[in-house]
């Protein structure tokens, strides 16, 4: 497909201009706020507490992650099983009446997930503003007219109309695929639905953040903590609720609201843009439209101050400071490990050899055949590289760095360089370009294990790097001499190469 000169395909563009049109129409505006008064603030207002409950149903609070998406699936699925069905008929592939039943069937079926999925999105939909609610009123738009066009074909199919019925539903699907697109829109591009939380790891231990006797009791106030990683402060919301301080995230997981200055009302920490109610203790969200709970800090008192620590989510990469203190202590040093090096070194120095290969490759003249042979050295050192930290030190470092996800990606990036790079011509410009980049992306990588996991690796212990260092020397000359590790390697590499 032609690409225009800033790397935009046609068609991408086209959909991208009639996305921002839609953005930017604010005689929307008028009707939403109509529609949004009459079909669901005022009811709600005047059925109270019942209808706070269905909503909160809807929004997927008790879930802990967003309705509407696990809803849309139904339509989706069962519409283009019934759209398959139709297709294979009108092709006189499948004519029989069992398989016009299971359409029929997948259609009913689909229009009830849509009716669910509608009352969840409109739910949501409430809670948007500005270009946000000017696209969700488009998408609920294109997936109303979609379950119309359904149900209509449902109809006709009832009345032996079957023709004009599969005309209806191909209809009413391409409205859902044109809704289903602008949905995606709105939360992968928007972030519409997603945790606007604040999810730093600091602070990882207990510090000291504000006299308790500046505190009121259920007046929020803010603290800051700063992270140096991410650069930026953190807000914290504090709260002096019956005599117990609480502190959860000041920014809000709906959409990023600042609970700080929110209220408490019976008992919870109230967001004021969306009304949200965080439970206090737990951070959980007893009312939407917020799904995900707030970060949660452990809080303590030292001398009549406040004293904060970030509640580590599970699954995170966070090594504090209480982790390593509990650290089982090192083996101790054996013969061999004594004489071994350390596992950093080990890594460093073959860090040098595939910085010293890439310089050989460039140095020599592009029409050198030599150059692919080099690159296959090159090719071969790198895949044993990547091998020994990924099974042997990254598991070993994991436990003292947070680096090694990023490490892991890292390395992917650098085998998608490689065997790009392994697929050109030595003696061409593009391959000169290829290897620049991965020269570039080997030196990042390696700079960065070098400056930062490296010397979080320290606080492994001595003994502990140098049977790392000795086991990854060990496997380094296991790979190297190995036949059948070697032939392994070679056919990866044709393979790669195209050969
Ligand atoms: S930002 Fe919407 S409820 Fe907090
Ligand atoms: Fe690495
Ligand atoms: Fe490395």
């Amino acid at each position: 497909m032609a690409r225009r000169m800033d790397g935009a395909r046609p068609g991408r563009a086209g959909v991208e201009a009639a996305v921002a049109r839609i953005e930017a129409a604010r005689s929307l505006d008028g009707p939403s706020r109509a529609i949004e008064n009459a079909l669901l603030a005022r009811p709600a207002q005047i059925a109270g507490r019942p209808a706070r409950h269905v909503q909160d149903a809807l929004h997927g609070s008790w879930l802990g992650h967003p309705l509407h998406p696990a809803l849309v699936t139904i339509p989706i699925g069962t519409w283009t099983f019934a759209l398959g069905l139709d297709l294979l008929d009108a092709l006189g592939v499948l004519r029989a009446r069992s398989a016009a039943r299971a359409a029929d069937g997948a259609l009913k079926a689909g229009a009830a997930g849509a009716i669910a999925a509608a009352a969840a999105g409109l739910a949501d939909w409430q809670y948007t503003d500005g270009r946000d609610r000017r696209v969700g009123l488009v998408h609920a738009a294109a997936n109303g007219t979609a379950l119309a066009l359904t149900l209509g074909s449902i109809r006709l199919r009832a009345a032996g109309r079957r023709g004009e019925g599969r005309l209806a539903s191909a209809l009413g699907w391409a409205c859902m695929a044109f809704g289903g697109y602008l949905g995606g829109h709105l939360v992968y591009r928007r972030r519409v639905g997603v945790d606007h939380a604040d999810r730093s790891p600091e602070p990882r231990e207990f510090i000291p953040v504000m006299p308790i006797s500046a505190l009121q009791e259920d007046r929020p106030r803010r603290v800051e903590v700063w992270d140096p990683q991410a650069q930026q402060q953190v807000g914290v919301a504090l709260v002096l609720h019956r005599g117990r301080v609480h502190a959860l995230g000041a920014r809000c997981s709906h959409m990023g609201g600042p609970l700080d200055q929110g209220w408490v009302l019976e008992g919870r920490l109230v967001c004021p843009w969306h009304g949200s109610r965080f439970d206090l203790r737990t951070g959980c969200p007893a009312q939407g439209p917020s799904t995900a709970p707030q970060p949660r800090y452990a809080v303590r008192l030292r001398d009549g101050v406040v004293e904060l620590r970030r509640e580590q989510e599970p699954g995170d990469e966070v090594v504090t400071p209480g982790d390593l203190a509990q650290m089982a202590p090192a083996p101790p040093a054996g013969p061999p490990a004594q004489a071994a090096r350390k596992a950093d070194e080990v890594l460093t120095e073959h860090h040098m050899l595939l910085r010293r290969l890439f310089e050989r490759i460039q140095a020599l003249p592009r029409e050198d055949p030599a150059r692919r042979d080099l690159l296959r050295a090159l090719a071969s050192e790198l895949e044993i590289h990547e091998s020994i930290e990924d099974h042997i030190f990254y598991p070993a470092v994991r436990a003292v760095s947070e680096d090694v996800p990023v490490a892991h990606a890292e390395h992917r990036q650098l085998s998608d360089l490689l065997a790009a790079t392994l697929k050109l011509n030595t003696a061409t410009p593009a391959f000169e370009e290829h290897l620049r980049a991965l020269h570039a992306a080997v030196n990042h990588h390696a700079g960065s294990e070098e400056r930062s996991m490296f010397a979080h690796a320290q606080r492994l212990g001595e003994a502990r790097l140098r049977a790392l260092g000795e086991a990854l020397e060990r496997s380094l000359e296991e790979q190297r001499s190995s036949r059948a590790s070697r032939a392994f390697r070679a056919l990866k590499i044709s393979l790669l190469e195209g050969v």
